[in-house]
């Protein structure tokens, strides 16, 4: 099938990749002329792992192509898909879809033929009714329907929750388009991923639902280690004994420094909107938006207590930037709340990540990236684990400690034995552990 994709982002570029390995002809279009020329000589844009080559071998074999020509790439594809970003809109948390309607006017001067559009950006409840006015009102002649089919991979595992996902939720009742959304789909059938059919409206709702509950589970646990810490208790077992019930489920059970990245903060955010606006306020939502929102900058005080009630003059060490390993977005980044915090508190901030120090160079002005983990611990007062990256699991600690200034690890996602540490006469602060 031919099909195109708008937006070469997290979505739409693996989105489009394994579209295209499935075997279907796919056009990939940005208006970023940097990442169109970088994806045309093979370069990708994002840190994912597996992205390179998938993207490398269905190009080369005449799969995936891409260009900034909305129109070239939409006449006579069976489907296309709006992988366009919905983030928040500035000063009051409504999702921004300004990204996803004028994609919408560009596709409508395109269409020829039948034509299924299909809303893969997480877009607000409704939003398929715009996107279908917008084009009606463009092209009153034109066959199309739109479908919403929200996208759940998770960045830094993406290739493999596309091609083996839990659910694939397509928002359509016509039967048109439920047949070539069912044929575009269909390579997954080997798998049996169930292809869960709803109404539009219902389908939008899905996506939001599923990242508010994910963020609650998140922030409940965050809260539970408060109290833990508090009355002498150990959260990892808190939530193994939680996890353990079915009913429960141990994922999204550890807790942190606060959830971030380019979904559950923004997506909360606009739920809480959508609410708001049909007179049905979800009180849940927003009390996890706020508590998220204050956890952050609560970690630096974590930090600045483990450092004996000050950090002014002395020099803090970051491992890990990333809002989570295995990807370099930095978008709502507990990171960037920390060391704003901390630089507040009149610290120098040392950091060091594996794949996100390009990205974060612009954002943290007033950091010095190191070339290692040992490194950025030279003459720290506290090194602080922020992203839970594999290469930080297995540090040689007295290596660290000897380069350290003061002997101090604040682990924000507990993925040492304290007592690993303390062996080594090294301070050690998790979350919600006993001291
Ligand atoms: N990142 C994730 O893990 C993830 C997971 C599930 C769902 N989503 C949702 O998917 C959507 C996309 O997210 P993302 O992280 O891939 O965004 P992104 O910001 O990484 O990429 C969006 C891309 O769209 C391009 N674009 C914007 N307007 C365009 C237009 N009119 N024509 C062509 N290109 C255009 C931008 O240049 C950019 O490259 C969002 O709604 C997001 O909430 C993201």
């Amino acid at each position: 099938m031919r099909l195109s994709v708008i937006g070469c982002g997290y979505v739409g570029l693996v989105s489009g990749a394994c579209f295209a390995d499935f075997g279907h002809d796919v056009a990939c279009v940005d208006k970023d002329a940097a990442k169109i020329g970088a994806l045309r000589r093979g370069e990708i844009p994002i840190y994912e792992p597996g992205l390179e080559d998938l993207v490398a071998t269905n190009a080369r074999q005449g799969r995936l192509t891409f260009g900034e020509d909305i129109a070239a790439a939409v006449g006579g594809a069976a489907a296309v898909f709006i992988a366009v970003g919905t983030p928040s809109r500035r000063g009051d948390g409504h999702a921004d879809l300004s990204y996803v309607y004028a994609a919408a006017r560009e596709i409508a001067g395109a269409l020829d033929g039948f034509t299924v559009i299909v809303t893969k950006s997480t877009v607000p409840v409704g939003t398929g009714d715009e996107v279908e006015r917008i084009i009606r009102e463009a092209r009153p002649d034109a066959d199309f329907v739109v479908v919403s089919n929200p996208e759940f991979l998770r960045e830094g595992a993406a290739i493999a929750d596309f091609k083996r996902p839990d659910r694939i939720v397509i928002g359509t009742t016509d039967p048109r388009a439920r047949e070539v959304m069912s044929e575009i789909y269909r390579p997954l059938n080997l798998n049996q991923p169930p292809l869960f059919f709803v109404d539009r409206r219902t389908s939008e709702l899905v996506k939001y639902a599923a990242n508010a509950f994910l963020a609650t589970k998140i922030t409940f646990i965050n809260e539970i280690a408060d109290l833990c810490e508090k009355v002498g208790a150990n959260v990892q077992d808190v939530a193994r004994g939680m996890g353990l019930d079915n009913r429960i489920g141990g994922k999204f059970l550890h807790a942190g420094p606060g959830y971030g990245g380019s979904c559950f903060p923004k997506d909360t955010l606009a739920l809480v909107k959508t609410g708001q606006d049909a007179d049905s306020p979800l009180r849940l939502v927003e009390t996890v938006a706020a508590v998220n929102e204050q956890r952050k900058r609560a970690m630096a005080k974590k930090v600045i207590a483990a450092c004996g009630g000050s950090v002014r003059g002395k020099t803090i060490a970051i491992l890990g930037l990333a809002f989570k390993p295995n990807t370099d977005d930095m978008r709502d980044a507990p990171s960037l709340a920390i060391v704003t915090a901390l630089e507040d508190g009149g610290a120098k901030v040392r950091a060091f990540d594996p794949a996100s120090m390009d990205h974060a160079r612009a954002l943290m002005p007033g950091v010095a990236f190191c070339e290692d983990p040992y490194q950025c611990a030279e003459g720290a007062s506290a090194l602080v684990i922020v992203t839970e990256w594999d290469p930080f699991r297995a540090l040689d600690l007295d290596r660290l400690a000897k380069a350290m200034d003061s002997r101090v690890i604040v682990d924000l996602r507990n993925i040492y034995r304290p007592e690993e540490v303390r062996r080594r006469g090294i301070k050690y602060v998790g979350i919600g552990l006993p001291t």
